[in-house]
């Protein structure tokens, strides 16, 4: 029987997701593939990113995965249908950008979707949003600098601040309602973000959705593992761990350091979901 949850991004954008999947799935057992050979993906070729996702859902195939999670906007708007096509027998979920959800909130306000060159490029995003935006209130902003900052482990700092106001300065935001976290490494920054919007503009993200597409998916296939059958059911970092194997572009992390390292974004996002 399988057993896993693979979940995979070009580097620590993911762990949002993963983090969402622990609270809400916290006896499952995951898999959290980083791709830290190809990060960031936001600024390669579609055929490049193309070729890394191959390669890790063919891993999480190997490794026993009973779903795969695309953790990643650019990685789905790219290669996610491509994926299903390729790779039948185990179930794909992908995220995309709020827009839908954020449009309706909105109120008639305008509403900010900030993600990779290239998910705004891609022809899936440009399809969504001419779908749900009858009122043309849908404004998109690339912000590469933050997966960078990100991957640094920079998450609050002057040149952080910097970055965001220069590129939100061209927006006269109390025209704005909602602000789209359309990449999964943005979450990390909400802080700064609520710090330099106004009070009204409200920040959504996909990663609720997305992990419960994900229990959908697997309770379809009478595929959940029971809670009560299962050891642990509390929300408690030390003990998920041992749920967890993390991987660096196919290698297993071991190191003590770097699980810290792990450790202290789990904080950080339990954080920043609080905001
Ligand atoms: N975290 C990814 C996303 O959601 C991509 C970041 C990158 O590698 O550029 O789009």
């Amino acid at each position: 029987m399988k057993m896993n949850i693979g979940i995979f991004d070009s580097g620590i954008g993911g762990m949002t997701i993963l983090h969402q999947a622990m609270a809400l799935m916290p006896h499952e057992n995951y898999i959290f593939y980083a791709d830290t050979d190809h990060v960031p993906y936001g600024i390669k070729t579609r055929e490049q990113v193309v070729s890394y996702v191959d390669e890790v859902i063919r891993f999480m195939v190997q490794h026993d995965c009973k779903a795969v999670v695309i953790a990643c906007n650019t990685a789905t708007a790219v290669a996610a249908d491509l994926m299903r096509s390729r790779y039948g027998s185990v179930p794909i979920i992908g995220i995309e950008p709020a827009v839908k959800p954020a449009v309706a909130e909105s109120g008639g306000k305008r509403v900010l979707v900030v993600a990779t060159p290239l998910t705004a490029h891609e022809k899936k995003l440009r399809k969504l949003v001419e779908r749900v935006d009858d009122e043309h209130l849908v404004d998109l902003l690339e912000l590469p600098g933050l997966v960078e900052f990100a991957e640094r482990g920079e998450f609050v700092s002057d040149r952080v601040t910097a970055y965001l106001k220069e590129k939100l300065s061209g927006y006269a935001l109390d025209r704005y309602g909602e602000l789209v976290l359309g990449c999964t490494h943005f979450n990390y920054f909400k802080d700064t973000f609520r710090d330099l919007i106004p009070q009204q503009v409200h920040m959504i993200d996909g990663s609720l959705g997305t992990v419960r597409q994900l229990m959908r998916v697997l309770d379809a296939r009478h595929a959940l593992l029971d809670p009560l059958t299962t050891a642990e059911t509390d929300w408690d970092m030390q003990k998920n761990d041992i749920r967890v194997r993390y991987f660096e572009s196919g290698r297993e992390i071991t190191d003590k350091a770097k699980l810290d390292t792990i450790r202290r974004l789990h904080e950080r996002l339990e954080n920043m979901r609080k905001i």
